[in-house]
């Protein structure tokens, strides 16, 4: 059976060098989480020292410059820490920069060039991962350029070509067919790797062992024991200077298509067959495949849509998203939604996956709760078990004991596991777990082109709904720093149910 990286990462996989090239090396992303997820895998061992790591964007600078702007970024990243000087020398000297055009195709020539020689300079065997952390629209012209400059065919006999895309992909059903389509025109699918971090959070992949290695969960895992679910993922920042790209995006797009629906799909699946990531990705298709589509009647009824306005956070004034830069003062993007997701299938028939998230909210807060229906004495708080996925990652298992006394009371307790206090140990960033998979090959926490699809699809008719100069659904307002709107509160108590947090 291949083994998800993830699962033996302590093991020090031997992973053969290759050329890592960065397009939009100058853009946020590579800043805060790619290069410094780099540097820690190169600091801890994971990459070999002939590997290359090459930065292809727009502005017209020099590899010197670019180290120096890398330096910079480090120093900044939460997660790395003080620079260690001989590592990062190290590091720095396998750091390129290519400024490239990349609407101009002489320009991967020249790449190609490069690539060249920096496979002969640092023995890379001609491998190589072309991660694309661009605007969803440049992906296809991109793609179609390297695969014209040849670049998307392996070079040598033993060396490989792999394509990381990261999020968005596309931006609706039709952008990624096409975007699909595109690829499968100059690569095999298992060269492509659609990246979606939340698969490579720690809480997220110990899913697949929570779930099927424990004989107490799996047994219990179904209609019969379990009363509904809920994922949130609450984040208390705001769009971070991104007006411009979330008002066309939305936390739809943004957060629930893709994020939320891995970790749901992760939360709902049947058992895979093996841990290889063709049998994780069918069990996944096979549940969405159930998902029960969004009628105009499920939207009424069973979705919220929110904005945030000015409120409180961390005791001080932040404005609302209409008064953030980039964003209309009329804009009726959401920045909040909660769906509920009913999956038409024998496990799962009648228990609501109830699922959220926004911005500005009261906490910064990653979690999925599983709530079981109650045993014939219970009084009180049902059993839940809470799975923390950030911050603090750990789970809780809460029951009811008996109080001790000569009466007999009911009380609530939890069983609570911390990563923290159990390892000790630093967690590895999403990234850096997902990257050594990709340097080895493991493609089973990312996402499979049916999947992407099928996360549109369902997506689609909230889309339309809620899409701009549609006024017939309402968008509630909800202060910044709490917990939503209430209409999205007040959703489950229909049904008797709570948010565990709002
Ligand atoms: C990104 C979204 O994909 O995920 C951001 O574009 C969001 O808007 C981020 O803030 C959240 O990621 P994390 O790992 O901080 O929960």
């Amino acid at each position: 059976m291949q083994q998800s990286a993830a699962l033996r990462m302590e093991e020090a996989p031997s992973v053969e060098p290759c050329t890592f090239v960065l397009f939009g090396a100058s853009g946020d992303l590579a800043r805060r989480k790619l290069l410094p997820a780099l540097y820690r895998l190169a600091l801890e061992g994971y990459l070999p020292p002939e590997s290359a790591i090459v930065g292809a964007a727009l502005p017209w600078m020099t590899t010197e410059r670019f180290r120096a702007d890398m330096r910079e970024a480090l120093e900044r990243a939460p997660e790395v820490g003080p620079v260690d000087e001989t590592a990062w020398r190290a590091f720095a000297q396998r750091l390129h920069y290519v400024p490239m055009d990349l609407s101009r195709g002489d320009d991967y020539q020249r790449l190609g060039h490069l690539l060249d020689r920096v496979d002969r300079e640092h023995g890379t065997r001609g491998n190589r991962i072309f991660y694309l952390s661009l605007a969803p629209t440049l992906h296809g012209e991109v793609v179609r350029h390297l695969g014209e400059a040849g670049l998307t065919k392996a070079r040598e006999a033993r060396g490989w070509v792999r394509l990381v895309v990261e999020k968005p992909f596309g931006t609706d059903l039709e952008t990624a067919r096409a975007l699909n389509q595109r690829l499968h025109h100059y690569l095999d699918e298992s060269s492509v790797y659609r990246m979606d971090h939340y698969l490579g959070k720690e809480m997220v992949q110990n899913l697949l062992v929570l779930r099927f290695a424990n004989r107490i969960f799996e047994p219990m895992w179904d209609r019969e024991h379990i009363d509904h679910v809920q994922i949130t993922s609450a984040e208390t920042v705001g769009v971070e200077g991104r007006g411009g790209y979330y008002e066309k995006a939305g936390v739809v797009r943004d957060m629930l298509q893709n994020h939320l629906l891995q970790v749901l799909a992760m939360v709902a699946m049947e058992p895979p067959s093996s841990l290889s990531p063709e049998a994780v990705h069918e069990a996944k298709r096979e549940v969405m495949a159930s998902a029960r589509a969004f009628t105009p009647e499920r939207i009424r009824t069973e979705c919220v849509r929110g904005q945030y306005a000015p409120g409180l956070l961390a005791g001080g004034p932040v404005p609302g998203y209409r008064q953030e830069p980039g964003v209309a003062p009329d804009s009726r993007t959401e920045t909040f939604a909660m769906l509920t997701m009913r999956f038409d299938n024998p496990r799962w028939a009648g228990v609501p996956f109830y699922v959220r998230s926004g911005k500005r909210m009261a906490e910064r807060l990653t979690e999925v709760v599983v709530q079981f229906k109650d045993g014939p004495l219970a009084q009180g708080t049902p059993n839940q078990l809470h799975l923390r996925i950030q911050p603090d990652e750990g789970m809780a298992l809460r029951f009811a004991t008996k109080a001790p006394g000569r009466t007999v009371h009911h009380h609530d307790v939890a069983l609570d596991f911390r990563y923290g206090d159990t390892f000790g140990t630093r967690l590895a960033e999403a990234y850096e777990r997902l990257l050594l998979d990709c340097m080895l090959g493991i493609s089973t926490h990312y996402v499979r082109n049916d999947l992407v699809e099928r996360g549109w699809e369902l997506v689609t008719p909230l889309l339309e709904a809620w899409g701009p100069g549609r006024n017939d659904y309402p968008l509630h307002a909800y202060a910044a720093g709490s917990w939503g709107p209430d209409a999205a509160s007040r959703l489950p108590q229909a049904d008797g149910r709570r948010w565990n947090r709002s």
